[in-house]
């Protein structure tokens, strides 16, 4: 168990296809000391992965969640839901070059994972470098900054 890495507050969901991987990925994060709160869905009824993705990427667009995780069938709709949300930057995450990636220079900070065509320790390679590893900052800053501010009306651009 590595007890090394940095502990967050991870707001966790899935719809019905990611229902199996969001139980093991919250059983993971909790084992490697991080505090998680399970948004559901808590079956495998089918549900709209988009609401699930609103509530997780709202718990971290408010700022009271550090990070998310979300799983649904293939990561693509329920990543495309939370990134509606002002403030969330989710990826949909399949391999560890790009999870690492999405965190050095996007600070991603919802990761999205595919119960259908992602194998279980694919994901748990990826969800490793995803906590592990720190935005790089610099440029990247700038730019991960140009996301967040998209559509935000500042006293400059009303003028
Ligand atoms: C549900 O069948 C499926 O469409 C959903 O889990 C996800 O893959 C959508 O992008």
């Amino acid at each position: 168990m590595n007890m090394a890495g940095k502990q967050f507050k991870i707001a966790l969901g899935a719809d019905h296809a990611g229902f199996v991987y969001k139980t093991r990925i919250g059983e993971r994060l909790r084992q490697l000391g991080h505090e998680v709160v399970d948004f559901g869905t808590y079956s495998t009824e089918p549900v709209d992965y988009p609401l699930v993705g609103f509530k997780v990427g709202e718990a971290v667009g408010s700022g009271e969640f550090e990070r998310g995780v979300l799983v649904c069938g293939s990561s693509l709709g329920i990543c495309m839901a939370a990134n509606k949300v002002r403030g969330v930057r989710a990826a949909s995450i399949v391999e560890p070059y790009s999870a690492k990636l999405s965190r050095q220079h996007n600070d991603c900070n919802v990761a999205c994972f595919s119960e259908r065509l992602t194998g279980w320790d694919m994901v748990e390679e990826c969800l490793d470098v995803w906590l592990n590893t720190e935005a790089e900052g610099g440029r990247h800053a700038r730019r991960v900054k140009e996301i967040d501010d998209y559509g935000v009306e500042t006293a400059e651009s009303a003028r």
